[in-house]
């Protein structure tokens, strides 16, 4: 049985398949008659509705729980939910605070599990991304990617999925957020050569995509005094898009705080390709459920 919890997951050739997928335009309904478990702990706009729709292009039923419904652990332990979910349907994604919550229901080996986001990855998000820049700027292998902020679930998943997709990857991120070494070993046995720095400038020199997330993350509220503090000079501001290749392209996962993670002027602006990119979470979605169907 084959589940989604993080990116690499995935092979490099079957990630290239399910980006395939992502762009038939007439699937088949191969989820006529069926439903898909969609369990939310955390708010969404993007995922809960772009996951709703990938389930009704494929001719499922999409239901929409919300986690304090099911109460993972409180009401009833994370095993008896899943195997209870198992009996009536066919995928459960699930956006959770605790990625070992995802690990336990996947364990079970009853249902298929899609990560909708965790406290450490994000992969749906990262196969829309890179639709995204596939569509944008044509072949992924050996363009590069300049990450500006903090090293959360969003940067984590990306930073592996352009790695297997041939793309050179940068971060700038301050003293004290980096990534765990674990991350950075993860990222170099895919093939990459992956830049951690503290300089935006030295990761934005010439990258062909220019990316950032917010620098609290759902979970982190408490923190962002301490955040904003250390991620000021993080922001993706036009000056620093002045340093990224002519033609460059600006990412965003959403939701944006204009004037934090990154200004007005940029993410509203020409090279600004964040509305492409939250459609793609619709197509990569109906991409990934087709795929995995096929693998089950
Ligand atoms: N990018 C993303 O996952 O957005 P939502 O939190 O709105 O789903
Ligand atoms: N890093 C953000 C992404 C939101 C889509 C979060 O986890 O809140």
């Amino acid at each position: 049985m084959r589940h989604l919890l993080e990116i690499d997951d995935l092979s490099p050739d079957e990630l290239h398949s399910v980006l395939a997928y992502s762009q038939q335009e007439r699937p088949e309904p191969v989820l006529t008659g069926r439903g898909v478990a969609l369990v939310f702990e955390k708010p969404s706009a993007r995922t809960r509705n772009s996951a709703e729709m990938a389930v009704v292009q494929l001719g499922g039923h999409p239901v929409y729980i919300q986690g304090g419904e099911l109460g993972f652990d409180t009401r009833e332990s994370v095993e008896d939910i899943t195997r209870t979910l198992a009996g009536y349907y066919d995928f459960v994604g699930a956006r959770v605070f605790d990625h070992a919550t995802l690990e336990r229901m996947e364990k079970l080996q009853v249902i298929p599990i899609v990560n909708l986001l965790s406290d450490k990855a994000h992969p749906m998000q990262a196969l829309a991304d890179l639709l995204t820049i596939q569509q944008e700027l044509g072949d992924l292998s050996g363009r590069t990617l300049a990450f500006v902020g903090d090293a959360n679930n969003v940067w984590r998943s990306l930073a592996l999925a352009a790695a297997m997709a041939g793309m050179k990857t940068r971060l700038a991120t301050p003293d004290g957020y980096g990534p765990p070494a674990a991350d950075i070993d993860r990222i170099k046995a895919l093939g990459a050569e992956p830049l951690v720095t503290q300089s935006p400038v030295e990761a934005v020199a010439g990258a062909d995509v220019v990316y950032t997330d917010v620098w609290a993350s759902m979970g982190q509220e408490g923190e962002f005094d301490k955040r904003k503090a250390a991620f000021a000079e993080y922001s993706v501001t036009a000056d620093l898009m002045e340093q990224a290749n002519p033609g460059a392209i600006f990412m965003h996962c959403l939701p944006a705080h204009r004037g934090e993670e990154v200004v007005g002027e940029v993410v509203d602006g020409p090279q600004s390709r964040i509305w492409p990119q939250a459609e793609n979470r619709m197509h990569t979605t109906r991409g990934l459920l087709a795929w995995l169907w096929e693998q089950q």
